[in-house]
């Protein structure tokens, strides 16, 4: 009986492909990709299997924003607290990217796709890095979708970054406290040059933040999934950017 509840509640939000208007794509998506370890365990396979079919979802996600027009996707691949996993787990997280940008850098860059990294690159393992860095540098010209790798990113320790590099430069005389602005502050974020998210995607039924663009999201909208990550298509960033449409941005002003 639980069974057969829990099939209907991951099926309950497959339905038909949904209407969208062209005229209200949002610009910046940003997906916080949760659910590959629950979607192995009801499987019964290793949390690793759910983590590889995840960087499949990852492909879907980044055509399916390209088709619909999306000009930014932003993906938190790994946050600052994912080291706390099993060494085993992280180390194939770790190799996911590599994974990833060896099979569809290809295809990546004859989409136009440009590929971006934020978080703090300078302690991945060089294999992990040199193959982020190779597929920037390589699509650093191209002008469709950017393809944002949120990896090893924490948004407090953004922040905190973001601090020490202001005071430190309130102290060498180059900047006056009054001259930090928001638009200050958002050239240097990891985010910078990016604009808002103004949709924030969780999947596998959880609604909290865990620590993802803090900053950024002040006035995003948010959609929630049952569905996990490994399940994700582009019904349901069709069923996202729908309800996104249907909702009135107000920004704490009036309508
Ligand atoms: C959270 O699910 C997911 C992660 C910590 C990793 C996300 C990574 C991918 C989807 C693959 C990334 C691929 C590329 C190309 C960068 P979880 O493992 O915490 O799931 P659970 O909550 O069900 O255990």
């Amino acid at each position: 009986m639980i069974k057969r509840i829990q099939e209907w509640l991951s099926r309950k939000d497959r339905q038909e492909p949904v209407e969208i208007s062209p005229d209200n794509i949002p610009r910046h998506v940003a997906i916080i990709m949760d659910g590959n370890g629950r979607w192995a365990k009801r499987r019964g396979m290793p949390r690793v299997v759910g983590h590889q079919n995840g960087m499949k979802a990852v492909k879907r996600a980044t055509i399916a924003a390209n088709d619909l027009g999306v000009e930014f996707l932003t993906l938190y691949a790994f946050s600052t607290e994912n080291w706390t996993r099993p060494k085993d787990e992280v180390d194939f997280l770790m190799r996911l990217p590599v994974e990833f940008l060896a099979i569809e850098l290809d295809e990546l860059i004859e989409k136009n796709v440009q590929v971006r990294v934020m978080g703090n690159t300078e302690a991945l393992p060089s294999h992990t890095r040199k193959a982020m860095e190779e597929a920037v540098a390589r699509t650093l010209s191209n002008t469709g979708l950017i393809l944002n790798f949120a990896l090893n990113y924490g948004g407090r320790k953004e922040i905190e970054d973001c601090m020490r590099a202001l005071g430190k430069d309130i102290q060498a005389g180059i900047l006056s406290p009054e001259e930090i602005t928001s638009e200050l502050i958002d050239n240097r974020l990891s985010s910078s040059g990016l604009p808002d998210p103004d949709l924030l995607i969780r999947t596998s039924g959880e609604m909290r933040l865990s620590n993802f663009m803090l900053w950024q999201i002040a006035y995003s909208e948010f959609w929630f999934t049952d569905a996990y990550w490994p399940e994700f298509d582009k019904t349901h960033l069709m069923q996202a950017v729908a309800e996104y449409q249907r909702r009135t941005r107000r920004y704490g002003g009036l309508k």
